[in-house]
């Protein structure tokens, strides 16, 4: 079964052919650039493996990809979030870090969604406009945003913890 309507993410910025055949893609902007960085190594790693699995799975969709293909990298990024979530908060335990249930809530928001989109992808044919919404803002936005503000405290507070003197 074909997902469709993928074509409704957003407004076709540019094009590129594949296989021959011209497809359309969508300026989502699901890159990592030097706006993301934390300052931690381990959270900067898992986050590009993170930000290249969400976009694997949004252009399966907007390639109009088979269900199967798209439920399967919803499987890969649902992967990767639990253990990148798990692993964020080890190292917040481990370092005391004092804001750490407020930051767990955080995550279980994002969870949340991941539950959401494969509901969308069960009960529909295919991603709708409210699918591209929820992709842009539940995902995108708000992971973007959580990386700016909540991983990058935490970020800061482990090297301040670690860098006693440099402070
Ligand atoms: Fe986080």
């Amino acid at each position: 079964m074909q997902v469709r309507n993928c074509q409704t993410l957003k407004e076709p910025k540019r094009t590129y052919k594949r296989n021959g055949g011209q497809i359309m893609t969508y300026d989502l902007n699901i890159t990592f650039d030097d706006n993301l960085v934390t300052g931690n190594k381990t959270i900067d790693t898992q986050h590009k493996e993170l930000i290249d699995r969400i976009q694997n799975f949004v252009i399966a969709c907007q390639n109009g990809d088979s269900k199967v293909k798209a439920i399967k990298l919803l499987d890969y990024l649902n992967e990767y979030t639990d253990f990148h979530f798990k692993e964020e908060e080890a190292l917040q335990e481990k370092a005391g870090y004092p804001e750490r249930e407020k930051h767990y809530e955080k995550h279980e928001e994002f969870k949340k969604t991941i539950q959401e989109l494969y509901e969308y992808l069960q009960e529909y044919e295919g991603p709708t406009d409210r699918f591209s919404e929820l992709v842009q803002k539940n995902v995108i936005d708000w992971l973007f945003g959580h990386i700016k503000t909540y991983d990058r405290s935490v970020a800061k507070f482990i090297f301040m913890k670690q860098n006693p003197d440099r402070c």
